[in-house]
């Protein structure tokens, strides 16, 4: 019997650009908890999707010759896309909305009518800094030197017609909601936005624009497209059917009973989503839940940066199921957590070939050495098998009290903790010697059960976070459908007494480190080539500039790196009496041979950095523009190790 509902949402994701492990890090998570739901017994509606419209995905379709829809199309449901990597990742959603799709069209345009009669939504007019070639607004904080941040050119004051929802009737409601105990968690997020959004004042909120076309149009005016997040949020109640005919369970399911969202959108769902539906009349959201971010290098991963990790090619060497551990057992769930490669081939080396995989193999091993496979049902307990037991007796409730709070990587530790002790536990019966004496079979048989035991709860507890590993593990240990319940999770002594076990493949193989970080620094080369380009920082101050030291220095050899079509090995004298080594990805550009003896420019106060397995040691300057590159040179007379001042 259904222990009631329980309905779970991602954000959804914008189809600009393939998604980074970031993105699967939100996803992976909220799995984690929608299967657990479904294991504890509720009827869970688990939805994610994608948020397809915006001046930007209208850019991007623009600059590729095809229609935004095209474009969209092909990241969500084309190879590789967005659908195709869920699948990969073994995400079990049970619905993916698209805000291109006609119900969605259709509700949008019901939401957004039932505001302005209400008076919610009003005429007015949006103020910014325009930019005529991009034909684009932007705020005074997106400029890039004052300078439009596309293109680089003269920005002027603006307005355009528009209109917006009266978000600070909202004010009072807003602050008392946030107050909540429970509304908002991670708890330091509550301050973080009664502080710098709500007591400074709210202000009304621009939703509607008519500098760009790909939305969804305003029907009583229809050269204005509904803006961003009335049309994004409101996907939450769209996808159960509010407003349209495609879905009837929105009495079923709303209100949400936690939205899972990244920490920079937490803004949207705590403050303006409650107001939208506060204007609406509906109920609220029980929870918004903001986890952290993955970073690299201690930066947030983007695009631009050239920073993005694949979650593809880390599935394809290691299978869904490690890195769904990882990304769970790595990062507490609402901080920010650094991603490095080194730290995933760790945890599945540590904790999912040594701990896990060997507990499992090492005990079938040895019911299948000393047993044939089947246990005898003779018994002989012993208090050194206490706390073993009560440990995986008591597993259940604490990470049941860790799963309810969201504690992904608590309720791991806590397995975790149990398959040491289990490991221990073998350890100190020592069974090779009991296995020595027939005598002792009764008790030899006895710790084969518990060590079963043992990991039968532990796999059940596993099965949300690697659901096709726990499939073997449970083949291996011999449980039946039935032993795999949650309620048999707070039992000992499930398994039958005669249980057989079955030797299986090998759940986690160890994995070389060295021989792998090479791998994937060749397999991810755009992490490891294209070079860091900083988020526009504003004006710099002479201290600021005084960091970075540029040497001039002479091209003493040039070659091109093996696998790699784009990156040129150099050998430097800097002056300095020892050779430099730079890696460059400018081989598209220059062929080696004419960069030999040439008088260039490098930064050399980088920190080395390693390059499809090579360190490198600066970076080389060179002049950019509409594609074209071309190096920084100086006259042969000017010295090696002169800098640039
Ligand atoms: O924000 N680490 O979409 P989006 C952790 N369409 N999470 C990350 C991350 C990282 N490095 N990078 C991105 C949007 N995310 C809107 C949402 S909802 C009504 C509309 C997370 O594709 C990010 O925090 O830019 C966010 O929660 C999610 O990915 C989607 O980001």
């Amino acid at each position: 019997m259904s222990k009631g509902t329980f309905y779970i949402t991602t954000p959804i994701y914008y189809p600009s650009d393939k998604l980074h492990i970031g993105h699967a890090y939100c996803t992976v998570a909220t799995d984690n908890i929608a299967r657990y739901k479904r294991m504890c017994g509720y009827d869970v509606l688990f939805l994610t999707g994608a948020d397809e419209h915006g001046q930007k995905i209208e850019e991007k379709a623009k600059a590729k010759g095809v229609t935004p829809q095209q474009f969209v199309d092909e990241i969500v449901t084309g190879k590789g896309g967005i659908l195709d990597l869920w699948k990969l990742m073994n995400i079990s959603n049970d619905r993916f909305i698209r805000t291109t799709d006609d119900y969605h069209v259709e509700s949008i345009q019901k939401i957004f009518k039932q505001m302005y009669d209400k008076g919610d939504i009003y005429k007015g007019s949006y103020r910014g800094k325009y930019c005529t070639p991009c034909e684009s607004f932007w705020t005074e904080t997106q400029l890039v030197d004052g300078k439009c941040p596309d293109c680089g050119r003269e920005v002027h004051d603006a307005e355009e017609e528009a209109y917006f929802f009266r978000l600070s009737k909202y004010q009072d409601r807003i602050e008392e909601l946030l107050q909540t105990p429970g509304f908002l968690e991670p708890e330091s997020r509550v301050n973080e936005m009664l502080n710098n959004f709500v007591r400074p004042g709210l202000e009304d909120l621009c939703v509607s624009r008519t500098s760009f076309t790909w939305g969804i149009p305003v029907t009583f005016d229809p050269k204005h497209v509904v803006y961003v997040w009335v049309d994004a949020l409101s996907n939450y109640i769209t996808a159960l059917g509010y407003g349209n005919e495609k879905y009837d369970d929105f009495d079923k399911f709303w209100p949400a009973d936690v939205h899972i969202v990244g920490k920079e959108i937490v803004r949207f769902h705590s403050i303006i989503w409650p107001a939208m539906l506060m204007s609406l009349e509906l109920p609220l959201p029980k929870k918004i839940y903001g986890h952290g971010w993955l970073l690299i290098d201690g930066g947030k991963m983007s695009k631009s940066k050239g920073n993005v990790v694949d979650p593809v090619v880390l599935v394809d060497r290691y299978g869904a199921d490690s890195l769904r551990f990882f990304l769970m057992r790595e990062f507490p769930f609402g901080s920010d957590g650094a991603f490095t490669n080194e730290a995933l081939i760790t945890r599945i080396n540590s904790d999912l070939a040594n701990d896990f995989g060997n507990l499992v193999s090492r005990t079938v091993a040895m019911v299948e050495k000393y047993f044939d496979g089947t246990l005898p049902a003779d018994r002989q307990a012993d208090p050194m098998d206490d706390e073993l037991v009560n440990m995986a007796k008591g597993l259940r409730d604490a990470y049941e009290k860790d799963m309810e709070a969201f504690q992904t990587q608590q309720a791991l530790t806590d397995i975790f903790k149990v398959i040491s002790r289990a490991n221990k536990y073998i350890d100190e019966t020592a069974p090779w010697v009991l296995a020595k004496d027939p005598a002792n079979n009764a008790r030899l048989a006895t710790v084969m059960y518990n060590l079963l035991e043992t990991i039968r709860i532990c796999v059940t507890l596993l099965q949300p976070t690697m659901p096709e590993t726990c499939e073997k593990a449970f083949a291996q240990i011999g449980a039946s459908e039935a032993d795999r319940s949650w309620d048999n999770a707070a039992r000992f002594g499930v398994l039958s007494e005669t249980v057989t076990v079955k030797k299986g493949e090998t759940l986690f193989p160890r994995i070389d480190m060295e021989k792998e970080l090479k791998a994937l620094d060749e397999l991810n080369p755009k992490a490891a080539e294209t070079p860091a380009e900083e988020e526009a920082a504003g004006p710099i101050t002479i201290d600021d500039f005084a960091k970075v030291t540029m040497t001039v220095c002479k091209v003493l050899s040039c070659e091109n790196v093996k696998k790699s079509d784009k990156l040129l090995k150099f050998k430097l004298d800097d002056g300095s009496g020892t050779e430099r080594t730079i890696l460059s990805g400018i081989a598209k550009y220059y062929k080696p041979e004419e960069l030999v003896g040439k008088t260039i420019v490098a930064c050399t106060n980088l920190a080395p950095r390693k390059m499809m397995g090579e360190m490198s040691q600066g970076m080389i300057l060179s002049a950019e523009k509409d594609g074209k590159l071309n190096l920084v040179m100086l006259a042969d007379e000017v010295p090696a190790g002169a800098t640039l001042c």
